[in-house]
């Protein structure tokens, strides 16, 4: 969805941007071209290899490209670091890359058989790996996360058979896991691997993605210029609920719930931010097409409103 963002963050010459999930640095390119010839992007990734991999990027805009190995709640950091402490815009591309995914190694695709990890960071700053949870969480914990992670309806049917595996032998590869899942739960949804609503919950617990998304957004907010702007694409529902909650509590009136009496509804100032997008953007057709991963994406996008209009001073 790239002229989606580049247009939808209104992406001007000599801007400050931050991108927080740098990924295989198409979007922070985009960015760059952009606002040239003096823009300049922050970006973070909290996978050491997506950093090591952007330094071909780096040297092609020479100090115009500047690269963190961060988790986004982190972002403060590095922003303080680089002197910044106002950005014209900041992007959030969420889940895993596509160099994550198709890296048999990383453990993140039962498309592939490696080592049940999961951890973006590749263990920097995560200790707990995919294996681990599947190894050591009850029945009752393995179905707690299945559910509120996975969405999974047939949550206590997998951790049954899951714990039930284990007593044999621990898990340590995604085949195996994969493969007892096909076996033990209904086909479902035609395309859909029976595994994968299970290994979007062990992934999204492994790199503690919702918090990391609601501390993110946060900072991202504080941090955004008068008239910056906030794009963030995700990938599937518990995301997209988050953000769209946060982005709405952000463009609303505060209520008074207490004895304090607010000013009448219409000589209140607006709230500090307002909604670009009331409805998500979704991808084209055409872009479905060429890259099928597109398919569940969303786009919403938040501005902090210009200080004139604004009760932020
Ligand atoms: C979908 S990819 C981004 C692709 C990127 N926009 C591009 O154009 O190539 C998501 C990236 O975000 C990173 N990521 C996910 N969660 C993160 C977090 N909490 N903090 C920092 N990076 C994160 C992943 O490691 C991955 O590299």
């Amino acid at each position: 969805m790239i002229a989606e963002v580049l247009a939808g963050l209104a992406v001007r010459e000599g801007g400050r941007y931050l991108d927080a999930t740098f990924g295989g640095g198409g979007h922070a390119a985009m960015l760059l071209e952009a606002s040239s010839p003096n823009g300049e992007v922050l970006g973070l990734d909290r996978d050491p290899a997506a950093i090591h991999g952007g330094t071909m990027l780096e040297k092609k805009f020479p100090g115009r490209l500047e690269l963190h190995e961060y988790p986004f709640a982190q972002l403060a950091i590095p922003l303080a670091g680089r002197g910044w402490d106002r950005i014209d815009g900041a992007l959030f591309d969420l889940g895993v890359s596509s160099h994550q995914l198709d890296t048999a190694q990383r453990g993140f695709s039962f498309r592939f058989d490696g080592p049940l990890d999961m951890r973006m960071d590749q263990g920097t700053r995560t200790n707990t790996t995919a294996a681990h949870l599947v190894n050591t969480l009850s029945v009752v914990e393995l179905t707690r996360l299945f559910f509120q992670l996975g969405e999974e309806p047939h949550a206590k049917r997998a951790a049954h058979a899951i714990v039930e595996a284990r007593k044999q032998e621990m898990f340590q590869s995604t085949h195996r896991l994969a493969t007892l899942l096909k076996e033990k739960l209904p086909a479902g949804r035609p395309g859909l691997h029976p595994a994968t609503r299970i290994f979007q919950a062990l992934r999204m617990a492994v790199n503690n993605e919702l918090e990391q998304l609601e501390q993110g957004l946060k900072a991202a907010m504080e941090r955004l210029a008068p008239g910056g702007r906030l794009a963030v694409i995700s990938f599937h529902s518990l995301e997209d609920r988050l953000v769209k909650h946060a982005f709405k509590d952000a463009a609303v009136l505060p209520q008074s719930d207490g004895p304090v009496r607010l000013l009448p509804q219409k000589q209140q100032p607006p709230p500090p931010f307002e909604l670009v997008t009331r409805k998500p953007l979704l991808p084209g057709d055409a872009e479905v097409r060429a890259n099928p991963r597109a398919r569940s994406a969303k786009l919403r996008i938040i501005q902090r409103r210009e200080p004139s209009l604004s009760r932020v001073p």
